[in-house]
C-alpha cells in the first residue's frame, strides 16, 4: 500500500490558510491538524475557530491530532464539523482511553491512539481491536520543526509486527521530523500515514515535496 501524506498545517502561512487549504486539497492525502492546550504540552496552537474554517474549504478528510489533556471532552464537536479522524495520546487519556476510542468511533470518525516517543510502544497492545490507528510521534509532542528521532523506525516495525500477528488491520500515523530524507525509511518500517509540517510548507515548492514524500526513493 502506498504511503498517504498529511501535511501539518501548524507549519502553514496562517495568513495565508485558504491558499494552503487549497494547495493541499489538490495534492495531499489527509490536512493534518494539531491542536495543543499548553497544559498536556508546553505550547499552544489553534482550537474549534480555526478548524471550522479549514473545514469549510478542505475537500480531502481532515485528521485531528489532540495533544490535550481530557481529550474526551471534545469529541462531539469534531464531529459535528466533519473531522474524519480524531487522535488523542494514551499519556492523557490513561484509563479512559478505551472509552474515549468508542466514542469516537460511535460519533462516525475514525479512532487514533498517539504516544510519545518516551512510552514503550507495547503499551499501545491492549488498544489492537479498538483504534482504526495508532500514531507513533517521532519527536516530543508540542513543536514543528524537530529533529526525527531514529528510534522511532524500529517502534514503527515493532508495532507493525503486533499487527500482522494479530491481524488487524489499524493504520501506522508517523508525526514529527518527517522528510524526503527518511520516508523511505518509514515506508519501509511499516508506516501508512505520513505527517509533514516543515518539510512541506517550508519548502520552494510544497507539492512537489508532498509527491516525493508518496513515492520515496
Ligand atoms: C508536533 C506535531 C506535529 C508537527 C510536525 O507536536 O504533532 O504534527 O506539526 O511538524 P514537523 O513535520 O515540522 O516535525
Ligand atoms: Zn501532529
Amino acid at each position: 500500500m502506498q504511503v498517504k501524506i498529511a501535511p501539518s498545517l501548524l507549519s502553514a502561512n496562517f495568513l495565508r490558510l485558504e491558499e494552503d487549504v487549497e494547495m493541499l486539497n489538490s495534492s495531499a492525502d489527509l490536512i493534518h491538524l494539531d491542536i495543543m492546550d499548553g497544559s498536556f504540552v508546553p505550547n499552544l496552537s489553534f482550537g474549534f475557530p480555526v478548524m471550522e474554517a479549514v473545514a469549510r474549504k478542505a475537500v480531502i478528510p481532515l485528521d485531528a491530532h489532540f495533544m490535550v489533556v481530557n481529550p474526551g471532552d471534545w469529541v462531539k464537536r469534531c464531529a459535528e464539523i466533519g473531522i474524519a479522524s480524531m487522535s488523542f495520546h494514551l499519556e492523557a487519556a490513561g484509563g479512559n482511553a478505551r472509552s474515549i476510542l468508542r466514542d469516537i468511533r460511535a460519533h462516525g470518525m475514525k479512532a487514533g491512539l498517539a504516544i510519545n516517543p518516551d512510552v514503550p510502544v507495547e503499551k499501545l497492545y491492549p488498544y489492537i481491536g479498538s483504534a482504526d490507528f495508532f500514531l507513533i510521534m517521532s519527536v516530543f509532542a508540542g513543536f514543528g520543526g524537530q529533529k526525527f528521532i531514529y528510534d522511532s523506525l524500529d517502534r514503527i516495525h515493532t508495532l507493525k509486527s503486533r499487527l500482522q500477528e494479530k491481524n488487524d488491520s489499524a493504520l501506522i500515523e508517523v508525526d514529527g521530523g518527517v522528510n524526503v530524507g527518511n520516508a523511505a525509511a518509514l515506508a519501509e518500517a511499516g508506516a501508512d500515514i505520513l505527517v509533514a509540517g516543515n518539510a512541506v510548507f517550508k519548502a520552494a515548492n510544497p507539492q512537489e515535496v508532498i509527491s516525493q514524500l508518496r513515492n520515496p526513493r
